[in-house]
């Protein structure tokens, strides 16, 4: 029989992991259907659970939903504990709800994989204290940067973020009048500051020489974090489109125990 997955968020509509799925599951001959489920705001445990009940055997869960996800499940991952956020339910045979976190494993592989870039040694800027920072921070932390610094427009959310992931790494973190004089290798911006098309109070000196500037939102031509890394100085620039493929390639591998090849599925996605 066919095993049913699928995306719950809302908005949903406009989602591209349906077709990332379908494409893993054509490249690896798996028998699977992934859909795309649009909850009420207040409604997500009750789509899941009827997810759950229909014999579903994993979600995919999106804004607004991590933290409800991360309640709902039985049993959790380090990184989805530590994260409080869960964007992968898998729905075990016994009747376990497991919940992950491969954002921030997305994130990295796209950053070490795909871009080319180690972040053993590097100085480390992640801008932003929301649920994005906070779902990334672990895997971050794991690939052992000299330096990780948080910067975010209320400090205070910084400060309690780098108290919540001391235990794992170096870590400091509060405004970005800190960043002054201060040179980073990898500045990720992971506030939804893009959305509105803003840009985070950052300095102009902040790119070392052959920084990477990665934006974790996506869309068409360059983000204005991405433009304002382009006149500054950044010498690699990538947006979150890539991330966007290799979480979902975790969580792939998570339900279905193969590592579909991400390229061809982020070359197809920036060709639409
Ligand atoms: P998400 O789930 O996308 O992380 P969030 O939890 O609402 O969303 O967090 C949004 C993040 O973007 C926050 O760190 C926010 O900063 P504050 O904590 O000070 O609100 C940051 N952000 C949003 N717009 C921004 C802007 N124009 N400049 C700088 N930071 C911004």
């Amino acid at each position: 029989m066919t095993d049913r997955y699928a995306v719950v968020g809302n908005p949903i509509a406009h989602s591209k992991s349906p077709l990332i799925h379908a494409e893993f599951a054509r490249q690896t001959g798996q028998d699977m259907a992934y859909t795309a489920v649009l909850a009420p705001l207040d409604g997500f445990s009750t789509v899941a659970k009827q997810f759950q009940k229909e014999g579903g055997k994993g979600l995919n869960v999106t804004v607004p939903f991590k933290q409800d996800a991360w309640k709902l499940a039985t049993k959790l991952t380090d990184r989805a504990q530590l994260a409080e956020a869960v964007n992968t339910l898998k729905f075990e045979a016994d009747g376990t709800i497991l919940g992950d976190n491969t954002d921030g494993a997305g994130l990295t592989r796209d950053i070490g994989d795909n871009q080319g870039i180690s972040f053993e040694g590097k100085r480390v800027l992640l801008m932003g204290a929301g649920g994005a920072a906070r779902g990334v921070l672990l895997p971050l932390l794991l690939k052992k940067p000299a330096q990780l610094v948080i910067a975010n427009r209320s400090p205070e959310k910084a400060v309690e973020l780098t108290q919540h992931f001391a235990p794992y790494g170096s870590i400091e973190g509060g405004d970005y009048a800190r960043l002054a004089g201060r040179q980073f290798d990898i500045v990720i911006n992971a506030t939804s500051a893009s959305l509105s098309d803003q840009l985070p109070p950052l300095p102009a000196g902040v790119f070392a020489t052959g920084a990477l500037a990665y934006d974790m939102m996506y869309g068409k031509g360059l983000t204005p974090f991405l433009q304002f890394a382009k006149n500054n100085g950044a010498a690699f620039l990538a947006d979150g489109l890539g991330m966007l493929v290799e979480q979902a390639a975790e969580s792939f591998l998570l339900w279905r125990g193969i590592r579909p090849q991400t390229q061809p599925v982020i070359a197809q996605l920036k060709s639409c």
